[in-house]
């Protein structure tokens, strides 16, 4: 085979870069050379994917493309022939999981010389750890971003049957490439990808550096696949993009993230989730949309990052904290019962108490059901990472502490409403504690563990709340 013109090298400077230009929509890239389409036979890879509902779809991809070309998946690293990382990158300990990770794999190459290590998602996008891995992980064979995963039979031949270490990481904008072979994970829930890329760059951020700029795909190319993913039985979509409500700014599309959501809507498929919403863009239309239809679950991850107007600003956030709440109590009133998740950084350089304790009001004033919350971690590249902090770690971390205290308390709050009440659940199967207690999750996205007299994995079923816990719910089937 030709030889590949030496690496491409990830560049941050490049990766920020946004122009005018078209997207592509490339739907041929994917092609496997006669010589690869069957180099994985009686051959097993090991996946692990780290980070948000993007990457783990496209762990799909990757794992399709893998058995596409003979690849067997399995699920201890000792029986792989292939072990591949797919990182991420937001926070430094996600960083630090995966190159501990690294390490302890390492030992497998004694045993097995022929292993080959690959790493690809957001780290590899990033120059800093493409460098630490050049330099200190020499056992690494393979890495590639988060542009080129088309190119993966090509990459992994040269790294496996041509032993050369491979590297190609591309800092773009990026195309939208469609029929890419892919291996849900899930029986009864998918996800959907409808858009790429970010081009908020708030200021603490590295998606917007790791995955390009923001690109939509075609409305028929999205509605296609999910009425695929009905005919095979799915009963969940989840529709994907780092910011779902700019979905189709790029493409001029008239009526944008509402119109997918309603056509989506009017498939008819049983539940539909999306995520994540910028309180930037949250449009009327869209609410109106969430409330008027059925299967459009009452559940809204509506990330505050803060609560003080001073530190949004900062972070680049777009809103004021009136104008989230403004948002937020619109989306209560129209759309009934539904649910909130959030996400809040606290320790952002130089916050005050004062700021944080505007952060635990808007706790207060949401009472969220539930909330991911972050201690401030730099990111090499971005406008934050250059700012001066004056807030000692221990200080972070005792915010951090209080912080999540009012969050579970809340959590626990909104639990307790649903005592009593028969809620409809969506089975996932067994408990992974207990087997003969089966897990699932309601419209607005609690965890229900609850007995199961009647049905099967993938139905819809109704369930009476007899317990309530901080993070699930208990029940039994009616
Ligand atoms: N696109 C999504 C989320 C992307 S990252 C959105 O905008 O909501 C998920 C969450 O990680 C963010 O909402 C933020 O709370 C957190 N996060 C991102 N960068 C971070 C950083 N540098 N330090 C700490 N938390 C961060
Ligand atoms: Fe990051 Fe902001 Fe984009 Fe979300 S919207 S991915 S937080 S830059
Ligand atoms: Fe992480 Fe990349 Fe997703 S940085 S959160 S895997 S977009």
């Amino acid at each position: 085979m030709n030889k590949l013109p030496g690496w491409a090298l990830p560049n941050l400077k490049e990766a920020q870069i946004r122009t005018r230009q078209e997207v592509s929509i490339e739907k041929n890239l994917f092609a496997v050379p006669a010589e690869m389409r069957q180099m994985g036979n009686g051959k097993h890879y090991y996946l692990r994917t780290y980070g948000c509902q993007a990457n783990e779809r496209d762990g799909e991809t990757i794992a399709g493309i893998l058995e596409k070309i003979g690849f067997t998946q399995c699920f201890t690293p000792e029986e792989a022939d292939f072990i591949l990382l797919n990182t991420c990158a937001v926070r430094k300990n996600a960083e630090d999981k995966v190159l501990g990770e690294l390490g302890a794999l390492k030992r497998l190459k004694k045993t097995n010389p022929d292993l080959v290590f690959g790493m690809c998602g957001c780290m590899a996008q990033e120059e800093e750890i493409v460098r630490i891995l050049l330099e200190k992980y020499p056992h690494v064979d393979l890495i590639f971003g988060t542009h080129n995963i088309h190119r993966l039979p090509v990459l992994l031949y040269q790294a496996m049957m041509d032993k050369e270490k491979t590297v190609e990481v591309f800092s773009k904008e990026g195309e939208v490439i469609e029929n890419l072979p892919v291996k849900r994970f899930g029986q009864h829930k998918a996800w959907v990808n409808i858009m790429y890329g970010c081009d908020k760059f708030c200021t603490y951020c590295i998606v917007p550096y790791t995955r390009g700029k923001e690109r939509s795909r075609a409305m028929d190319d999205i509605l296609n696949e999910i009425r695929d993913l009905q005919k095979e039985g799915f009963q969940e979509v989840t529709l994907l993009g780092q910011n779902v409500n700019s979905y189709g700014k790029d493409l001029h599309l008239e009526g944008g993230f509402a119109k997918l959501l309603e056509e989506t809507a009017k498939l008819g498929i049983a539940r539909i989730r999306f995520t994540t919403s910028h309180p930037w863009d949250f449009s009327d239309d869209m609410i109106d949309v969430i409330a008027r239809y059925e299967n459009i679950m009452p559940f809204i991850h509506l990330p505050v990052q803060s609560g003080d107007s001073d530190m949004l600003k900062i972070m680049g956030r777009r809103y004021t904290i009136e104008q989230y709440k403004e948002l937020f109590d619109k989306i209560t009133a129209k759309v009934k019962g539904c649910a909130f998740s959030t996400d809040i950084i606290v320790g952002f350089p130089n916050e005050t108490e004062e700021q944080f304790q505007h952060t635990l009001d808007i706790v207060d004033y949401c009472k969220f059901d539930n909330a991911f919350t972050f201690i401030y971690s730099p990111r090499e590249g971005t406008p934050a990472a250059a700012m001066e902090d004056n807030v000692p770690m221990h200080v972070k971390q005792e915010r951090l502490a209080r912080l999540n205290e009012r969050v579970n308390a809340y959590a626990h709050e909104r639990n307790e409403a649903y005592m009593g009440k028969t809620v409809r659940v969506l089975i996932d199967g067994p408990s992974k504690k207990n087997k003969d207690v089966y897990c699932g999750y309601t419209e607005t996205n609690k965890l229900v563990n609850f007995s199961l007299k009647q049905g099967d994995v993938g139905d819809i079923v109704n369930v009476r709340i007899t317990d309530i816990k901080t993070w699930s719910l208990n029940g039994e089937q009616v």
